[in-house]
């Protein structure tokens, strides 16, 4: 059902403004968008200034948790430990880690080490030693705002190939950033992000992606990063979205472990990396929510 405004009513927005001296020049530049058959996206998906407000108060929990780890993380600790610590900073500060009991996943946060491309179990076994590389993936709902976000960490000395695949994977990520405007595409991002890790022989995950985010944790659309600049959902000011590729070593292929149904490996057992940050599309360009 579409309710159709009147030029004089109110703005769907809840500005109190007049809905053609508001949102009327913007819904007609999405439309025209929508007749040449570009995805785009529902008003309920965009956040307004209040949502954004709230939404950066959860990130601050979420980076105060990353930025624990990355000061305390270290050869010869378990990470059952960082799930601890995710747990306790998260809840100390007032939040709710949103990957416990998310789809009956276990524990509070992901860290995948080395050939563990996502989702990797906390455990007191998984002992990091030097040469690790690993992904923490912290996620925070506060008043019912999600944030979420991922960072790499290297343990002790990590062989140059290595250090090289977490530099490209950031470096990735960060070009991602740059080709996400305003009345730009999805698949613009998409593409600098696979531009960027296949120009170094690196290839890019299909099956994992990102999301929307925000009032859920994965919110629509899903989010590739084999996708074509020009394709993909229309960006407008108030879209949330993440960047988060899983960049392998070798080979593309992925399996998840049958023994839980949630850890994902590469196939040929090369390493494979991941940064995540949460990114709201503004008037004039990007503003990073949590990193
Ligand atoms: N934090 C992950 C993401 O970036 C999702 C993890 S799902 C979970 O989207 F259930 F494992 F938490
Ligand atoms: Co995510």
């Amino acid at each position: 059902m579409t309710i159709k405004i009147g030029r004089n009513d109110p703005c769907w927005c809840g500005s109190g403004k007049k809905y053609k001296s508001c949102h009327a020049a913007f819904d007609d530049r999405i439309k025209h968008y929508a007749n040449l058959g570009h995805e785009v996206p529902e008003h309920s998906m965009l956040k307004k200034a209040e949502d954004v407000e709230k939404l950066k108060a959860s990130a601050k929990i979420n980076v105060a948790v990353l930025d624990y780890i990355e000061k305390n993380i270290k050869e010869g600790l378990d990470t059952a430990t960082i799930d601890k610590w995710v747990y306790d900073i998260t809840t100390d500060m007032g939040g709710i880690p949103a990957p416990l009991n998310y789809n009956g996943y276990p524990y509070s946060v992901c860290t995948s080490v080395n050939d563990q491309v996502c989702h990797g179990f906390p455990s007191k076994d998984v002992i990091l030693k030097s040469g690790d590389i690993v992904n923490v993936d912290c996620s925070t709902i506060l008043d019912g705002y999600f944030s979420d976000s991922s960072r790499m960490f290297l343990i002790g000395d990590v062989s140059p190939e290595k250090k090289k695949l977490v530099e490209v994977t950031k470096e990735a990520m960060y070009k991602g950033l740059e080709a996400t405007k305003p009345w730009g595409f999805l698949g613009d991002m998409s593409q600098a992000v696979h531009d960027h890790c296949y120009a170094n022989g690196y290839t890019v995950v299909r099956e994992i992606g990102g999301h929307g985010v925000g009032f859920e944790f994965h919110e629509d659309p899903w989010v590739g990063y084999n996708e074509k600049a020009g394709t993909g959902m229309l960006l407008v000011p108030g879209f949330v979205f993440t960047i988060e590729p899983m960049v392998n070593m070798g080979k593309v292929e992925i399996y998840t472990d049958p023994k839980n149904d949630w850890e994902v490996y590469t196939k040929d057992h090369q390493p494979s990396a991941q940064w995540e940050i949460m990114v709201l599309v503004t008037e004039t360009g990007t503003e990073v929510i949590s990193w």
